[in-house]
């Protein structure tokens, strides 16, 4: 998604079917999503951040299913480690996904693969609405939502060794020089990231962005834990689907770069 600029996060335009609700969260909403770990500040917090904070379009569908899906769907953020298994009921390969905008590719990659354990991390409240619905809609059980920054997501929760798979698909491109600090996939944060995937497990992002997509090639093939699966960029694997940004993208001659690592 050719994201130009960082006020059009997280991504999608909302439905045009819902009715606006661009009235602040009631009071409840908001405190549970405060002890949800929502949008943080948290204390002793020093990186910079891949997103602002500001408020967005919310549709009414996405502030019910906030409402009333949270803790059916969701996760606290905690700063301690993550029982994968008793969050989903079993055990099973787990697929951490970054920045799942409104949901869309999330919910077919989890409907697609029933085995697999996904972890979806998003900070904005329209997306996390929207995914709650999609869940709540296709009773998608191998699905949890984590509303908070995934940098302390990946850092407090993820334990070392432990991931099958990460999945970052069109992070935000900051195109501004002065705001490329901002762009997620920065060395220390792949170094993290590569940490806590098991060795043989994966490492796939995806972006729009040209110079991003450099980037992206240059830091991952610069660390050690990872090694790239093609020379260069890989082609789209059947499993990530083409959102609809991607395929206007497309027809009007934008790129797409795959990248798909293995740790080591
Ligand atoms: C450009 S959108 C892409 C959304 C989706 N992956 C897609 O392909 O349509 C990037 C998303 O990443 C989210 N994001 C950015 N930084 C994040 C962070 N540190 N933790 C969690 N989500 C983040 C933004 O809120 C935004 O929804």
């Amino acid at each position: 998604m050719n994201t130009n600029t960082p006020e059009h996060q997280p991504g999608a335009p909302a439905p045009a079917s819902d009715a606006d609700a661009s009235q602040p969260l009631s009071q409840g909403t908001q405190e549970a999503l405060a002890q949800a770990g929502h949008a943080p500040a948290s204390p002793g917090a020093t990186h910079i951040r891949s997103f602002v904070h500001r408020r967005g379009h919310i549709t009414q569908r996405q502030r019910d299913a906030l409402e009333q899906l949270m803790e059916k769907w969701a996760i606290p953020y905690a700063a301690r480690t993550l029982d994968v298994q008793a969050a989903f009921g079993r055990s099973a390969p787990t697929i951490l996904e970054i920045g799942f905008g409104m949901g869309e590719t999330t919910e077919k990659i989890a409907l697609a693969r029933p085995g697999d354990n996904f972890i979806g991390v998003e900070v904005f409240n329209a997306g996390v609405g929207s995914m709650l619905h999609r869940i709540e809609t296709s009773q998608i059980e191998n699905l949890r939502i984590i509303q908070h920054d995934a940098v302390e997501v990946v850092r407090d929760m993820i334990p070392p060794d432990s991931l099958d798979g990460v999945h970052v698909y069109f992070p935000d491109p900051w195109p501004k020089k002065r705001h490329h600090k901002r762009r997620l996939l920065q060395p220390p944060f792949v170094q993290l990231l590569a940490s806590r995937i098991k060795p043989g497990g994966y490492f796939h992002c995806a972006t729009d962005w040209q110079d991003y997509a450099v980037q992206m090639l240059e830091v991952l093939g610069a660390e050690p834990l990872l090694a790239n699966t093609v020379d260069g960029y890989a082609p789209r694997p059947d499993y990530r689907p083409q959102t609809k940004f991607e395929t206007r993208g497309l027809r009007l001659g934008h790129g797409v770069w795959d990248l798909i690592f293995k740790r080591v």
